[in-house]
């Protein structure tokens, strides 16, 4: 299994701090919020990772990590989304280097409080498909939200008026390589991208997506000045920092 790490994107919605600098190079306590996801997957057990960066501050991203053997990793890749496609668009890129195996994918904002390890084990177990992490979650309308029939899952709607629940899809996915099939098929959304949410429904047809509930707290950093601050503030807490 490779990891992936979406980095890519203009970060409008955390204008003017990333007029000049990509949003995951930004400050989170003591480091660059690039480094949590990162250090997500090799705490992990992953070796190989690819980091899909855009904008214009790619060799940034080169000059910070490297070939990643601060973190522990053999192999560090980089790829270079052109434009504003969307997620799932940003994960086309990954096709050549995932060369036929399974991916845990995250995105470059969220920033979790414990260990996916569990669930990167479960998905070595899972015969096929995909699988995602939910959490519940006060305002799931900024969110792909799960709608469940009973306990199973019927359907991921991406930013809903009315949410069916209040689990909302967190930033990290297990795709086998069928992903770069589906990916193919989709058509942008009304907001001009290729939504990752129409990847999951995709399996979710097949009957190949499961999920798990994530522990600890999940902070989606990127999405807004006050969650920025909001996850400075966990991550300086879980160091035991006193305000
Ligand atoms: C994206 C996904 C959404 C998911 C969220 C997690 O939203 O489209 O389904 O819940 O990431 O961070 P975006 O950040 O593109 O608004």
């Amino acid at each position: 299994m490779k990891g992936v790490v979406l980095a890519g994107g203009l970060g409008t919605r955390l204008y003017p701090l990333t007029t000049i600098t990509n949003k995951h190079l930004l400050p989170v306590y003591d480091r660059p919020m690039i480094f949590y996801p990162i250090q997500t997957l090799a705490a992990a057990g992953l070796r190989e990772l690819l980091i899909v960066t855009g904008g214009n501050n790619a060799r940034d991203f080169h000059r910070l990590l490297g070939d990643g053997h601060q973190f522990g990793l053999e192999r560090l890749q980089y790829a270079y989304q052109k434009g504003e496609g969307g997620i799932a668009d940003a994960l086309r890129l990954a096709e050549r280097f995932a060369h036929g195996d399974r991916l845990v994918i995250m995105l470059g904002d969220n920033i979790i409080e414990k260990s996916i390890r569990r669930h990167v084990t479960a998905y070595r177990r899972q015969q096929r498909g995909a699988r995602l992490l939910l959490k519940q979650v006060a305002n799931p309308r900024d969110y792909g939200v799960a709608e469940f029939v009973g306990d199973r899952l019927a359907r991921i709607i991406e930013k809903p008026k009315q949410p069916p629940s209040r689990f909302a899809v967190t930033g990290i996915y297990f795709y086998d390589a069928t992903v770069f099939d589906i990916i193919r098929t989709l058509k942008p959304s009304p907001r001009g991208e290729l939504e990752i949410t129409d990847v999951n429904n995709a399996y979710l047809q097949r009957g190949e997506l499961e999920y798990d509930i994530l522990d600890g707290w999940w902070a989606d950093a990127g999405a807004s000045p006050a969650k920025l601050l909001e996850t400075n503030l966990l991550v300086a807490r879980q160091r035991g920092v006193a305000f």
